[in-house]
């Protein structure tokens, strides 16, 4: 399921809006989410995570909805404040927060940090005690088992991510001697774009053992446990789609049987950002050359791997294209017959390929390439500053009407940082 893409809707668009732009469909994300929402049991409670798509509109949406959210620097925790997401609602993961982060996050009085490891613990404690507040803590486990396939993996193998299991004895006496910090779970999170139904249930269920593990360990009751996520969504022809009515009903079950037993107090959390963002936009570009190279065709558009990296297949193993639909909009064309040819962007790198020996209709200067599911790791996961080019427009569509909820960058964002006058230079003596 993805959001219904109208031609005649984008063509306008483009005469309002100058391209590249991301087009969300607001009422498809409510839609899509409520109805996750409703299959799944009250007491897990979603989280949004924030890298997977940090524009503060979204965010909003979600939080109105009741979503918490999953930061991943103390930057995503500024926009998720931007987003009115209070202290309580927000935890914060990642393997490599700097102690001044950690200051943040624990003067702000987040719900929970989710420590990777003992040194972290450490750093937080001193944090808490110069504060003279308790921060609230859990662990993340890189799990002694691995689950399956998934896309990306990141626990059940060697991995920078969360302690290893094989280590909790070592963790929990840490924890224990701790004065400003208060242990209250653990988090587990496998692998993101997993479309492997078996594995997520697994290791759902596996997070939630461990949970029990715990207290017949340690004499530990979890008040927080965060079964991870990893929802993936199908992109290509030969992928298919969760059976996620499978994954909420067997999660929710067994988590209702762990709450009758032994948590009745727990926070069950499930985190997401792909599943709940990807199919809900389209990333829209204009075709600015067509040029024949040593026999092969490519067709040149104003946006790429700058705003859109994922789809020119960075971050993945296999090179395999996004689906993408044509709009043929320069005026008496005529037929036009598919061929086949290379998409690129703008950009100096061959690298730069939105699609590769793709079969389309025939593309011309104002025709326009929309590429689909964009809607979650487009922008966040760019690199906006290669070459200079303005971020690109985000426009949400609600309810009929469109809001521009990210205007077009300048050339000013990529010299703001710079510092531009020689008196402003800091030479620093050797
Ligand atoms: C710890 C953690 N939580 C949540 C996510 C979001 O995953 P997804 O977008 O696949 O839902 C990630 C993605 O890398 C992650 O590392």
């Amino acid at each position: 399921m993805r959001m219904n893409l109208d031609q005649a809707e984008i063509t306008a668009l483009t005469k309002r809006f100058e391209t590249p732009f991301y087009l969300y469909d607001g009422d498809f994300i409510e839609t899509h989410y409520r109805q996750l929402r409703s299959r799944t049991n009250p007491a897990i409670q979603f989280y949004l995570s924030l890298k997977a798509n940090n524009n503060i509109h979204l965010a909003k949406l979600f939080r109105q909805w009741g979503l918490g959210v999953e930061v991943a620097s103390a930057g995503e925790l500024a926009l998720a404040r931007h987003a009115g997401f209070s202290a309580e609602n927000i935890i914060f993961s990642g393997p490599g927060k700097k102690r001044s982060e950690l200051e943040i996050a624990v003067k702000s009085g987040i719900y929970c940090i989710i420590a990777e490891s003992v040194e972290e613990l450490f750093y937080i404690e001193e944090l808490a005690e110069k504060e003279n507040k308790t921060a609230r803590v859990a662990i993340r486990i890189n799990p002694d088992k691995s689950f399956g396939s998934t896309a990306i993996k990141m626990g059940g193998v060697p991995r920078q991510f969360g302690t290893d299991e094989s280590m909790l004895d070592a963790v929990i006496d840490v924890i224990r001697s701790l004065q400003f910090t208060k242990f209250i779970g653990i988090h587990v999170y496998t692998g993101t774009q997993n479309l492997n139904t078996d594995s997520i249930i697994e290791s759902m269920k596996y997070t939630v053992d461990l949970g029990r593990s715990l207290y017949e360990r340690y004499g530990i009751v979890c008040e927080f446990i965060n079964l991870g996520g990893g929802f993936g969504v199908p992109y290509f022809s030969h992928e298919k789609a969760l059976d996620i009515g499978r994954i909420t009903q067997t999660i929710s079950d067994y988590v209702q049987e762990a709450r009758d037993s032994l948590f009745p107090q727990t926070t069950f959390i499930i985190e997401s950002g792909r599943y709940l963002l990807a199919q809900a936009a389209v990333y829209v570009t204009e075709v600015l050359y067509r040029k024949s190279s040593k026999g092969e065709t490519f067709v040149i558009v104003d946006g790429g791997m700058h705003h859109h990296a994922a789809s020119t297949f960075r971050g993945r193993s296999m090179r395999s294209n996004y689906p993408m639909e044509c709009i043929p909009v320069r005026e008496n064309s005529g037929r036009r017959e598919l061929e086949k040819v290379t998409i690129t962007g703008p950009l100096c790198t061959p690298e730069d390929c939105v699609g590769k020996d793709v079969h389309v209709p025939a593309l011309y200067p104002g025709d326009l390439v929309c590429v689909l599911n964009s809607g979650a790791y487009g922008l966040s996961f760019s690199p906006v500053h290669f070459l200079g080019h303005p971020t690109p427009i985000e426009i949400l569509k609600r309810n009929g009407s469109y809001e521009l909820i990210r205007r077009k960058g300048t050339a000013d964002d990529i010299v703001a940082t710079q510092l531009q006058t020689e008196s402003n230079l800091l030479f620093v003596d050797k």
